[in-house]
């Protein structure tokens, strides 16, 4: 990624700086991981994934970018470094998001993507989907709308799948897409278990937000509490939480035994999920 953002130097340079700021240095990666370990599952050439796992980065990177910005959850603190608009000024912030969602479309167009032409079409297709209104941006939206409400189990389902699992299961997808057509088979075991691990992921993403300081965090602990949002921790207790998101990973790892050792990596990822401390 350090090689596909425009350099610093370039005009303009404080855009090009805030925006390798918001993606270089700090994160989990979590999602280019899925890709590289869906890729290996069905035997893509990881030269092709890393085209996906960078664009699904950028546009993870962009939405978090937006999130913290005053107008959304007003945070100051992110990958334990000032938050983008806070480093910079608030345009600023709203600009690198906007870039690097274009940036990421650009990099999945590249020739060497994907092993072919029309798998390729339907990646992007699949992206601007995860992205958008019925995907990430829509998510948030029913976050927004959500706070200082508490929502049933079955709203608190839609909105997780939507503003984090979306993005999760665009990285397994088009990880695995990048070495051509999937096989009726292997597509529906990949959806299941990133059906799983996306929602999974945010229910742990509430709990540690709760029971987790935010020097381990590198975010504001306590936040959402504060904030009157809706999280599963406003359904239910953070021990039972943790078991709803382990049973959601015991679903994700039978899903995926159809691979046999390929499907290694994406076990051994499934499983972080729910062992993760930030
Ligand atoms: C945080 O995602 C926001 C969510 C969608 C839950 P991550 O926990 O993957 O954040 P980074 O990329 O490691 O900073
Ligand atoms: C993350 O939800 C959703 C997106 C960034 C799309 P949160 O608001 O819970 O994420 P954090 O906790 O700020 O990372
Ligand atoms: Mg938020
Ligand atoms: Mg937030
Ligand atoms: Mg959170």
């Amino acid at each position: 990624m350090a090689r596909l953002l425009p350099e610093t130097a370039i005009a303009p340079e404080k855009l090009h700086a805030a925006m390798r700021y918001a993606v270089l240095g700090g994160g989990k990666r979590i999602r280019p991981m899925l890709a590289f370990a869906a890729g290996e599952a069905v035997g893509a050439d990881s030269a092709r994934v890393e085209y996906a796992a960078c664009a699904v980065e950028l546009i993870h990177v962009y939405s978090l970018v937006h999130d913290d910005l005053p107008c959304m959850d007003d945070d100051e603190l992110r990958r334990g470094k000032p938050t983008c608009h806070v480093q910079f000024d608030e345009a600023t912030a709203l600009l690198v998001g906007d870039a690097l969602q274009s940036l990421a479309f650009q990099i999945l167009a590249h020739p060497e993507a994907c092993a072919d032409a029309s798998t390729q079409v339907a990646m992007l297709a699949q992206l601007a989907q995860a992205a958008g209104s019925r995907g990430m941006a829509g998510g948030q939206a029913v976050d927004l709308a959500a706070t200082g409400r508490a929502l049933e189990l079955p709203e608190l389902e839609f909105m997780h799948l939507h503003k984090t699992g979306a993005l999760i299961q665009a990285a397994i997808m088009l990880g695995a897409m990048a070495g051509g057509a999937l096989t009726t088979s292997g597509r529906s075991a990949l959806e299941r278990y990133a059906h799983c691990v996306g929602l999974a992921f945010q229910v742990m993403d509430d709990v540690l937000d709760a029971e987790t300081d935010t020097a381990t965090l590198g975010k504001t602990a306590g936040k959402d509490a504060a904030q009157g949002k809706a999280t599963y921790l406003t359904r239910m207790s953070a021990k039972e939480a943790r078991i709803y998101a382990r049973e959601l990973i015991d679903d994700a790892l039978n899903s995926i035994e159809i691979f046999g050792v390929a499907g290694q990596r994406l076990a051994d990822i499934a499983r972080f999920v729910t062992e993760r401390r930030y």
